[in-house]
């Protein structure tokens, strides 16, 4: 079963379009065992109101890729959830394609990468694992920071079509050619989520990160377009984690 598919049953089943991004504060590095144990308890609580878990640095930097991330991807996968490696892959393609095989030997299920590197010796080797392992790929299409829009907010010039576009339309038209998984548009941006929402149609879901913490609005962010929410601080660093995915998986019907 493709990603895409097992990600969108995982949420119509459970009735929840929430992606836990299992997020934490720096740490003192000998305190790796509290943080993996940290970690389990935060998707042991919410884990019946989330349809996916997104790991990012904050854990393989301190727990390791092989060792407790592998572990932690076990616990994921035997809760019937599917793991999104959140490295936004950005480097040429023979690197590119190590990081994919290494991320989806340990587990993963899908990662994210950034289109700014282009296709050609950029983004095509980790499609090519991705699509023969039956893994995911989401594209970055317009980040959730202020700072997003000095890249992915620029007009460019298509030398191709002689016109001027934003850049995120263009990484919303190479999604759909490169038959991504999916596409990162930040809650924070939600007349952007909107416009690419146009471009894609239900082809490729989009995930929006940037609720609460940063900003942005669940409700909002689903009614533009947005078919998946990814929500770390808000729940990870909650007093009572359970009630807030409750609350936040409620609001958002699959
Ligand atoms: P918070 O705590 O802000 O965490 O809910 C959000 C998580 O998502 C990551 N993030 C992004 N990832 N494109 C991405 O691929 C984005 O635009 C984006 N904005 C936030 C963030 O690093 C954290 O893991």
């Amino acid at each position: 079963m493709s990603f895409r598919t097992k990600i969108a049953e995982t949420a119509k089943k459970k009735k929840t379009r929430i992606v836990l991004a299992l997020d934490f504060p720096y740490q003192n590095p000998e305190n790796r065992p509290t943080l993996l144990t940290k970690a389990q308890q935060v998707l042991e609580a919410v884990h019946p109101y989330i349809c996916a878990v997104k790991i990012n640095h904050h854990l393989t930097l301190p727990l390791g890729t092989f060792n407790g991330t592998q572990q932690l991807i076990n616990n994921i996968h035997a809760r019937g959830l599917p793991a999104i490696m959140d490295c936004k892959a950005n480097d040429i393609g023979s690197t590119n394609q190590t990081i994919a095989e290494y991320y989806y030997a340990a587990g993963f299920d899908a990662l994210i990468a950034n289109p700014f590197v282009g296709w050609e010796e950029g983004l095509q080797p980790i499609f090519d694992v991705a699509h023969k392992q039956q893994r995911g790929v989401i594209l970055l299409a317009y980040m959730s920071h202020k700072g997003a829009a000095e890249g992915y907010g620029q007009t460019i010039y298509n030398s191709e079509t002689g016109r001027k576009t934003p850049q995120y339309v263009s990484f919303a038209k190479k999604a759909l050619k490169w038959n991504a998984d999916g596409v990162v548009v930040g809650a924070t941006v939600p007349e952007k989520i909107a416009e690419i929402h146009e471009i894609l149609g239900e082809k490729v879901p989009i995930y929006s990160p940037g609720i609460g913490a940063q900003g942005g609005a669940a409700e909002t962010a689903v009614k533009a377009g947005a078919r998946y929410l990814i929500v770390g601080r808000e729940i990870t660093l909650a007093q009572n984690p359970t009630e807030i995915a409750v609350k936040l998986s409620s609001l958002q019907t699959a």
